[in-house]
């Protein structure tokens, strides 16, 4: 059997990115990006609101098609094979987009049924997410009543809830005050370790960035679109 992912100097690659390119129009959004994500590691994007952060993941994730340039993620190529990446993937959007109304359990159950969870893993899976993100407490609260933090930390537990190799994180601290921050750093460097998760998240940041380039990540130390 052929491995799906790609090998660099004895290293696994979850995400190879050749060339990606997206232009709305004349307008480039993205500007022939390039970069590998070893697996197991977490890479970060850093840029200026209107780098082109979100539309780079959004190609990434299937839901946007590259202009020009190609990309393989967990070895699935974006362009044809979206299934297989989508199967491989867990993605945290921009927006808040947990539903206040329901509780974080409920928040949970409902995307362990989407995902086809089967019925008799759902109670110890949604406890053990939940213990992970550190809201066991708040199982039972509405998401209404959340901070933006936790509502951050139920999101990330939600986008965990199909098992993803890769973890797909957009701005997951912006708007978060300093202690929340920290918060869902912790939580991010957690689940890395103990599930050797590989992680792509963007921000705009410096001292975020600056904390990745310490742990030997790789991040893009500049606005990732240009105007022409
Ligand atoms: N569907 C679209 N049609 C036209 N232009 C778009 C579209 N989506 C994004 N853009 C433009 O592409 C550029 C990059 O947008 P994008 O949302 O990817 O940036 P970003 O780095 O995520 O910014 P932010 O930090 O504000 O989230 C912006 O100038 C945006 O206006
Ligand atoms: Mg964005």
């Amino acid at each position: 059997m052929v491995p799906l992912l790609a090998e660099k100097d004895g290293v696994m690659l979850a995400i190879e990115v050749d060339g990606l390119t997206k232009r709305f129009g004349t307008f480039v959004a993205v500007d022939h990006v390039h970069f590998t994500v070893e697996e197991g590691e977490i890479f970060g994007l850093l840029g200026p609101n209107g780098a082109g952060k979100t539309t780079l993941i959004r190609m990434l994730t299937t839901l946007t098609p590259p202009t020009e340039g190609s990309a393989r993620v967990a070895g699935h190529d974006v362009r044809r094979d979206a299934d297989g990446v989508r199967n491989s993937i867990g993605v945290i959007p921009q927006a808040l987009t947990s539903d206040p109304e329901l509780t974080a359990e409920e928040n949970l159950l409902i995307h362990a049924k989407l995902y086809g969870v089967p019925a008799n893993r759902r109670t110890k899976l949604i406890r053990d997410l939940l213990e992970a993100v550190d809201l066991t407490r708040f199982a039972k609260a509405l998401v209404g009543t959340f901070s933006g933090g936790m509502r951050r930390r139920l999101e990330i537990a939600r986008g965990l809830v199909h098992s993803p190799k890769i973890l797909f994180l957009d701005e997951p601290t912006t708007g978060l005050d300093p202690v929340s921050r920290t918060n869902v750093w912790e939580m991010i460097d957690k689940l890395q370790e103990s599930s050797h998760l590989t992680i792509l998240l963007t921000t705009h940041y410096m001292d975020e960035a600056d904390k990745l380039w310490w742990r030997r990540s790789l991040p893009m130390s500049r606005p990732i679109g240009k105007r022409r």
